[in-house]
């Protein structure tokens, strides 16, 4: 080792590099990326599928469209779909915080707005502020009360006008409206009727749900069979969309993962458990558009439809190799059609380079970690002896095991050991204690109690299968 401690090993930049032994699907995720292809990873468990995946959704660009539902008038129990860009979206954001209109001071707006907006006095024509109820020159009342037959000694607040509708005459000499509105500040908005009208469609609130934003991350992960997490829903509303009551469709509206992974990954752990819904699966990647609709039929919300919602993403799938016969033929062949398929390495030479990448794969683990001290090349020798091991025992082969789970549980616990002992290093004999704590039940009941499927076990086993087969 050309090192005293894993603090020297250099750790790749590049996040697929830290990938080791998986130089195949180093290369294809790359591709994958780019070319937005699809991906199965067959493989061991601990190989780095899930790490794979996440690393190919850190390599796409971030996401361009916002996916919402707009409430449909006409029909609300089809809420249009609509798609905003990032530009769009800026766009309007500009144009909602954009000031429509020119503020102006209270001199320079003909005085019967002034006196109507409460800048004026009607008395002496001085300015003050609009928010005092007194003239502050002459002390009449700028406010005076018109209903109350005390209405000059109490002046009323109520009747300052907000705005003042007035003509103006333009360069050509036409007549064209104009709007002068106090500001909140105590000063004068001035406002032509298109710029009244611009405003006001900027700042109106449609009437809209999002259901896929634009700021999301693009690494998706499924686990298991929900019809509903995977494609969406509309939820049910007791009150049927009442309209005092209930809650109208659009909001009820809610993306699936299919929707949410939209341009990025969508990763399937263990592919198989997806049963039926590896049919839906497969029509969402043909389309790269699926209906969303309320998936309970006896639910008011299945009667809501919102069609052709967008879901085009990187299918990332992963499973074990005995489980490859119950994957979907056609959801199967759908990804060698429009990607890759690859089985990942459950080990690697005993090389020189090799036990480099087990070094590096070391200084990694303890960096992810961040709360444990780096490694004495000692260790790092201990690890690869435990590799070698592991791949004896699991693979029946001379070499590195790359079931690298297992090595990184072990290389943690060591590290709690050390940082136990307030260790600088993770010293080889924390690594002793950690291979003996680390061993599974399995290992553990075998040492107590000898293989459970030697004789009287095997029997054991038997009658217990027997017992429930009869029951
Ligand atoms: N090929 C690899 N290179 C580097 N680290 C790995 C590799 N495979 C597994 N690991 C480590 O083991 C952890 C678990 O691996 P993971 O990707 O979840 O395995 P899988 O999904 O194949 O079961 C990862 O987070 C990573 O720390
Ligand atoms: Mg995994």
């Amino acid at each position: 080792m050309n090192f005293e401690s894993t603090a020297e090993v250099s750790i790749p930049k590049d996040p697929l590099e830290r990938v080791i032994g998986q130089n195949e699907a180093v290369k294809i995720s790359r591709i994958i990326a780019i070319q937005k292809r699809h991906l199965l990873m067959v493989g061991a468990p601990g190989t780095g599928k899930s790490m794979i995946a996440r690393t190919i959704a850190n390599l796409l660009p971030s996401p361009q469209q916002e996916l919402s539902v707009l409430h449909n008038m006409d029909r609300p129990e089809r809420p249009i779909l609509t798609v905003r860009t990032r530009k769009m979206l800026e766009i309007e954001k500009g144009e909602k915080e954009k000031e429509w209109g020119e503020v102006i001071c209270p001199a320079e707006v003909p005085s019967f707005v002034s006196e109507r907006l409460g800048f004026r006095c009607k008395r002496c024509g001085d300015l003050s502020s609009s928010r005092a109820l007194y003239c502050q020159s002459c002390g009449a009342d700028k406010y005076p009360n018109k209903d109350s037959p005390f209405g000059d000694l109490l002046p009323n607040s109520e009747q300052r006008d907000g705005r003042v509708h007035a003509v103006r005459i333009d360069e050509d000499g036409e007549e064209e409206p104009v709007i002068y509105e106090k500001t909140e500040d105590d000063r004068i908005l001035k406002l032509t009727y298109s710029e009244l009208k611009k405003r006001s469609v900027a700042k109106a609130k449609k009437l809209r749900k999002v259901i896929v934003p634009l700021n999301r991350p693009t690494f998706i992960q499924v686990v298991g069979n929900n019809e509903t997490e995977i494609l969406g829903d509309v939820r049910h509303d007791p009150y049927g969309s009442h309209p005092e009551i209930g809650t109208p469709p659009y909001l009820r509206v809610t993306a699936g993962a299919v929707h949410e992974a939209h341009e990025g990954v969508l990763y399937v752990d263990e592919m198989t458990t997806l049963g039926e819904a590896q049919k839906y699966l497969l029509s969402a990647m043909q389309e790269k558009k699926f209906l969303i609709t309320g998936r309970n039929p006896s639910s008011a919300g299945s009667t809501v439809r919102v069609e052709s919602v967008p879901c085009d993403f990187i299918l990332v799938g992963a499973m074990n190799i005995n489980d490859l016969p119950s994957l979907s033929p056609a959801l199967r062949s759908r990804i060698r059609g429009s990607g890759y398929e690859i089985v990942l390495n459950t080990n690697m030479e005993d090389s020189e380079v090799n036990r480099e990448k087990m070094s590096q794969f070391v200084a990694q683990e303890i960096q992810m970690d961040g709360r444990i001290p780096h490694a004495t090349a000692d260790t790092v020798e201990k690890v690869l002896e435990e590799s070698r091991k592991i791949c004896r025992l699991t693979d029946n082969k001379t070499g590195l095991t790359l079931r690298l789970r297992v090595l990184s549980g072990i290389i943690k616990l060591a590290g709690d050991f050390a940082s136990l002992e307030n260790s600088e290093f993770i010293e080889s004999i924390h690594m002793n204690q950690a291979i003996k704590q680390a061993k599974s039940a399995e290992e553990q009941l075998e040492e107590k109690y000898g293989n459970i499927w030697s004789a009287g076990m095997a029997d054991y086993g038997a009658r217990l299968k027997k017992g429930s087969e009869t029951a």
